[in-house]
């Protein structure tokens, strides 16, 4: 559904008009062109705190795309900085700058005490004026949950705080702010996610954190088609999210298997005949579903690499007033059903080592709903069944949740008006995402290089003003 008045605000007459009444002026966001676009081009600022540990590794990534590298001088407080590597050029941020960054790095996985915190000051205060339109902020610290000492653990807390801040101010240029906390030594985990987090990818993803752990291996990433030789089973794929996910990870070189209810049959057709994928009528709830899926899978492919739990539904009703059975198929579709097909996939060994589960949470189930007790209740479900598989997979396999807020589908075209527009606007882009903002990040969770990814709910939604 297109948003018409992101459109008319952006003509030379909108905008002034908008500025006058004083609405707000979203940004149109810059999404990927090309699957061989660089991930990051312009100007890039990095600066590292003191004992900074992922500066080095941020070179190597940022050295191998065409930005132009630069690192921050002229404090002590970003005295590390230079460690980014010899492709960077120095750059004195207490003198004038001149021009605009695509984006600004921070290294702040050194920082131990709340008094180290200053150098995100000494950094972020002159260079944040000169972020570029769309730009992009990324901070690398300590996840806090590592940290033995309660000053370290407070001063790499605060980065989360920092970064939804800056988020918020930096939104209606439609930039971005996020945060990866890295475990100690893990360094070589960060490639795919600093990659995802300054690309056009997660142009609907601000103040967000994700953390990233040690694992046995950092593969290569093949940056064109990173999942080639892969399956994926992506349910609910005939339409909305589900059929950008299904050709997202098409796009990226896998064979995608679609499911879908029997009555979707022929859209869920027209998605994977275009993509030369496999189409599968089945629904979910069905008790013989879990079995069903996996002789298919059997048969089909032999196996499966990425399984996208993306099929949900909504049956909303006060609780005083909702009927059994919208309470009974709202949990059964969005939270039941995941767990009984992976544990039989699992069972018959159907599931690849390296394998990535990935689960379609919502920010209803974040900050709950009116009128969706069944739907928050189930979607807060899958956040707690990710938190606690993320700790039992084994063989390379990890689980991670997407939250979406508002995105531009026939279930947010349904809704009224008024209900529409808040949906639309209340979020720090001032603006909805598309289906492929969420296919995006599923794409950079089922990336081999992101091994060190898992038990996160990364939520897709402009930095939505409601939950947290
Ligand atoms: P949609 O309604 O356009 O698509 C959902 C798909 O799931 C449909 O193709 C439907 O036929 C399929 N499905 C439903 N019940 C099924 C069953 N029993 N068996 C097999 N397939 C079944 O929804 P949309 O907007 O694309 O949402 C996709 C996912 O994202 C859902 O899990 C939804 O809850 C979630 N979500 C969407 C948001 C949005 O703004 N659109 C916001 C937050 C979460």
């Amino acid at each position: 559904m297109s948003d018409l008045y992101l459109k008319l605000v952006n003509t030379p007459v909108g905008k002034s008009a908008a500025q006058t009444l004083g609405l707000p002026s979203p940004n149109p966001l810059k999404r990927l062109k090309r699957v061989d676009q660089p991930y990051v081009e312009g100007d890039v600022l990095v600066a590292a705190g003191s004992g900074a540990k992922a500066v080095s590794t941020l070179g190597a990534t940022l050295g191998a795309s065409p930005a132009n590298l630069f690192h921050a001088t002229g404090l002590d407080t970003l005295d590390e900085s230079s460690k980014v590597g010899n492709k960077a050029q120095a750059l004195d941020v207490t003198g004038e700058l001149n021009g605009k960054f695509s984006a600004l790095v921070f290294d702040a996985t050194g920082l131990k005490t709340p008094q180290e915190l200053r150098a995100l000051y000494d950094f972020f205060h002159p260079t944040i004026r000169k972020l570029a339109a769309n730009g992009r902020i990324l901070v690398i610290g300590q996840d806090p949950h590592t940290c033995r000492k309660a000053p370290q653990a407070a001063a790499q807390q605060s980065l989360e705080g920092f970064v939804r801040a800056m988020g918020k101010e930096i939104g209606k240029k439609g930039a971005t702010a996020n945060l990866i906390w890295m475990a100690p030594n893990a360094e070589n985990q960060l490639d795919s996610s600093v990659r995802f987090f300054l690309s056009p990818r997660s142009a609907y993803v601000s103040g967000q954190f994700v953390r990233i752990g040690k694992a046995d291996t950092a593969k290569a990433t093949n940056p064109v088609a990173p999942l080639a030789g892969k399956v994926a089973l992506v349910t609910g794929a005939s339409r909305g999210i589900g059929a950008s996910i299904a050709e997202t990870l098409s796009r990226d070189g896998a064979t995608v298997i679609g499911l879908d209810i029997p009555q979707a049959l022929e859209d869920l057709k027209t998605v994977t005949d275009a993509i030369k994928g496999k189409a599968l009528a089945c629904d979910i709830t069905d008790e013989k579903a879990p079995k069903l899926i996996a002789d298919f899978i059997a048969k089909e492919t032999g196996g499966v690499d990425f399984v996208v739990h993306n099929a949900g539904i909504t049956r909303d009703k006060t609780l005083g007033n909702m009927p059994e059975h919208f309470w009974d198929m709202t949990i059964a579709v969005n939270l039941t059903a995941e767990e009984l097909i992976d544990e039989e996939l699992m069972h018959r060994s159907l599931l690849n080592e390296n394998g990535r589960i990935v689960c379609i949470s919502s920010i209803s189930g974040i900050a709950g709903n009116f009128g969706q007790t069944n739907y928050s209740c189930a979607k807060s479900g899958v956040i707690g069944y990710v938190e606690a598989m993320s700790k039992q997979l084994k063989d390379g396999i990890t689980i991670n949740a997407i939250a979406p807020g508002f995105i531009e589908t026939q279930m947010t075209a349904a809704m009224p008006f008024t209900i529409r527009e808040a949906g639309r606007r209340m979020n720090s882009l001032s603006q909805g995402g598309q289906p492929i903002d969420v296919a995006e990040a599923i794409a950079w969770y089922c990336n081999p290089a992101s091994a060190g990814v898992t038990g996160n709910v990364v939520r897709v939604c402009g930095q939505s003003l409601i939950g947290k």
